[in-house]
């Protein structure tokens, strides 16, 4: 991360916790909901199947701009499908990029090549070894694997949602993201579960036990890209929500935290890291900031 992005970051923190600002900070624009896959456990794919025009995701991007957002995600629906005549997903980050968004995120499935070295990272879905990953997101592995292998850039982060049906392939993708030369990094997720998929939710006692493993591969050196510091909340769903610094818009629109926001009762069971990893922060958990700091710049 640069010097003045980093400088630019410590400042809004400082303001945000030391006056109890609700200003955003980080903001997804969806770019549209259609996806070549139908995952056992995801509620928002393929409900519109819009793929939203340029000009209407660069007046979102600017929308979010403009509100204070400086770290941008694109997101679906799966990104890699977004088209507008020539443009690409690679021409909105560097659009991103030129309008001053400090960092630019892309999440993907994976299961189209990589070609994406301006982003500053790639979440890249993997939902277990090859068997449990299929099992939720068909016979799509080897192919992601073949693309993670040839992407252009080593901007990829793995990005895991752990659910009833992953729940013992934890240290199976954190070896398997370490081994790989185009990864730097793993993060996880808890399923966070919308009415069709509550089945797939853990249970405390499961949560723990993921934390627990996370723990022990952060300690053999595997680089996870979420915050240790975090976990206790996470396993007791003891954070606060929504998260007020981070906002989404999709198809006009804005919503804070996540999309799910209007899902009744959701928020109490919230399982993104990231909700747990600001709101703890701009509560100003000294733990949590130092162990952010020290996160961020590393994968940064
Ligand atoms: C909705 S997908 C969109 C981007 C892309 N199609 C992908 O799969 O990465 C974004 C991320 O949300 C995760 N996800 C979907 N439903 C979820 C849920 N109910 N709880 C937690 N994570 C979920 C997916 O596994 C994926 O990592
Ligand atoms: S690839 Fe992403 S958007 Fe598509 S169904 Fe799976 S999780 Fe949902
Ligand atoms: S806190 Fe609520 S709105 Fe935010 S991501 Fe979690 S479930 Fe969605």
């Amino acid at each position: 991360m640069k010097i003045s992005s980093f400088l630019y970051f410590a400042g809004f923190g400082l303001k945000t916790i030391l006056f109890r600002k609700q200003d955003p900070i980080l903001g997804t624009v969806i770019v549209t909901d259609r996806c070549n896959l139908h995952c056992r456990h995801c509620s928002v794919n393929n409900i519109t199947g819009i793929v939203h025009p340029y000009t209407q995701i660069r007046g979102e991007m600017q929308k979010l701009y403009d509100l204070g957002v400086r770290i941008l995600f694109f997101c679906g629906g799966e990104t890699f499908l977004w088209k507008d005549g020539d443009r690409t997903i690679r021409d909105l980050v560097k659009e991103a990029r030129q309008m001053g968004f400090l960092i630019v995120n892309v999440v993907t499935n994976g299961t189209f090549p990589i070609d994406l070295p301006e982003a500053d990272l790639i979440l890249l879905s993997v939902d277990g070894d090859r068997e449990r990953h299929n099992r939720i997101r068909g016979d799509t592995y080897d192919t992601i694997m073949e693309n993670v292998r040839n992407a252009t850039a080593r901007n990829i982060c793995f990005y895991m949602a752990i659910n009833q049906i992953n729940k013992e392939a934890v240290s199976e993708v954190c070896r398997t993201a370490r081994d790989m030369p185009n990864v730097r990094a793993v993060s996880f997720n808890f399923h966070t579960p919308y009415p069709d998929t509550g089945e797939l939710a853990l249970t405390r006692e499961e949560k723990a036990a993921c934390c627990a493993e996370i723990t022990r591969m952060m300690k053999l050196g595997v680089p996870v890209f979420n915050l240790k510091s975090a976990f206790p909340y996470l396993i007791d769903n003891r954070f606060p929500t929504p998260c007020r610094q981070c906002v989404v818009i999709e198809n006009g629109k804005l919503s804070v935290c996540g999309r799910c926001i209007d899902v009744p009762g959701l928020c109490e069971r919230c399982g993104y890291f990231f909700v747990a990893e600001y709101t703890l922060l701009f509560r100003g958990r000294p733990k949590i900031l130092l162990e952010m700091l020290r996160t961020y710049l590393k994968y940064i």
